[in-house]
């Protein structure tokens, strides 16, 4: 029998948005979720004629197809929408959408440019909206991290995790709260100009000294390697930032992780991606094809993640 501590009703916008103890609980979750999985049982018809709507304005291979997959093993159904296909396209307001899609579906989850639009989706929608990635953060990305994290190196207090490249990523503000929450520690490496949300790295200060982690902004990425357990990295042109990529190359090229950077870490250290990677710029191919690379584990965790998610709002 699955315990499941109920977020019903609740919106996921940000990692914030979860108590540390909700967050555990998500991550128990996850691991159950994915127990059961190599047990044989995929099928859970616990969300049985529940429908997700799933709003896109931008391209995903991971998220899109975990989401789907989830609902479709929990017994429920998702509704993917491009938001070129929607009339928000043709310029209808979000908060129209918002209150005419509550009336046809249980929740919605969505991926867009602006971390307003989501706010305002959630301001004017009564069901649950979670967070598909915005320009802000990257949640549920974060929840198959720690996962990641904690089932292959177990204690996530006792860790060094470093990130590497763009300080105000998506993926790294929320692995950031994630992190400190749990009281691990976490080294940002990143060059002047691209220091994490001021108000983001506030909140996750205030997470580590409560949780007894450590957060760090530091500009040497051989400080930030040196011993770490878990190596980390994001793309340096995020979507939406393309016409940006000649100087974002140029000013992260320092801070790529290849086999030079990764000889400082622990010999055991694992390096992640949250994907889709552009090898030769912020990874090299060594590193991620490299015996450490568990990046593959991490993408399949966003299933059982996304289960966990559905589970825990939806019931
Ligand atoms: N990691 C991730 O969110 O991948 P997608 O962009 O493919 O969804
Ligand atoms: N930072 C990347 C993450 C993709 C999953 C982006 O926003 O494009």
């Amino acid at each position: 029998m699955i315990s499941i501590k109920s977020l019903r009703g609740r919106d996921i916008l940000s990692i914030a948005d979860l108590s540390r103890d909700e967050l555990r609980s998500l991550i128990d979750l996850s691991f159950k979720m994915k127990e059961l999985y190599y047990n044989g049982i995929k099928f859970l018809n616990v969300l049985n004629g529940k429908t997700v709507a799933l709003i896109f304005e931008k391209h995903s291979t991971r998220t899109r197809v975990s989401l789907q997959v989830a609902l479709h093993q929990l017994g429920g159904s998702s509704l993917y929408l491009s938001a070129q296909e929607l009339q928000l396209a043709r310029g209808e307001p979000i908060k129209d959408t918002a209150r005419v899609l509550e009336r046809y579906v249980d929740g919605i989850v969505a991926r867009v440019y602006s971390h307003r639009s989501l706010v305002e989706l959630a301001e004017y929608a009564k069901i649950p909206v979670v967070n598909a990635l915005s320009d802000v953060e990257h949640p549920l990305q974060a929840l198959a991290d720690v996962m990641t994290i904690i089932e292959l190196k177990k204690d996530l207090k006792k860790l060094k995790i470093a990130f590497f490249g763009d300080g105000r990523d998506n993926v790294a503000h929320s692995l950031m709260l994630a992190v400190a929450m749990l009281g691990g520690t976490i080294y940002i490496s990143t060059p002047p100009g691209y220091d994490p949300d001021r108000e983001i790295l506030r909140n996750a200060l205030a997470y580590a000294n409560e949780s007894g982690g450590y957060v760090t902004v530091v500009r040497d990425p051989v400080e930030a390697a040196k011993g770490a357990d878990v190596i980390y990295t994001d793309v340096w042109v995020s979507m939406g930032q393309e016409n940006e990529r000649e100087k974002r190359v140029k000013d992260l090229m320092k801070y790529q992780v290849n086999t030079e950077l990764v000889s400082h870490a622990k010999s055991d250290y694992i390096f992640m991606h949250c994907l889709p990677a552009h090898r030769g710029e912020e990874v090299t191919e060594g590193v991620i094809e490299s015996k450490n690379s568990v990046v593959w584990i991490q993408a399949e965790n966003r299933l059982h993640t996304a289960k966990a998610v559905f589970a825990s709002i939806l019931i």
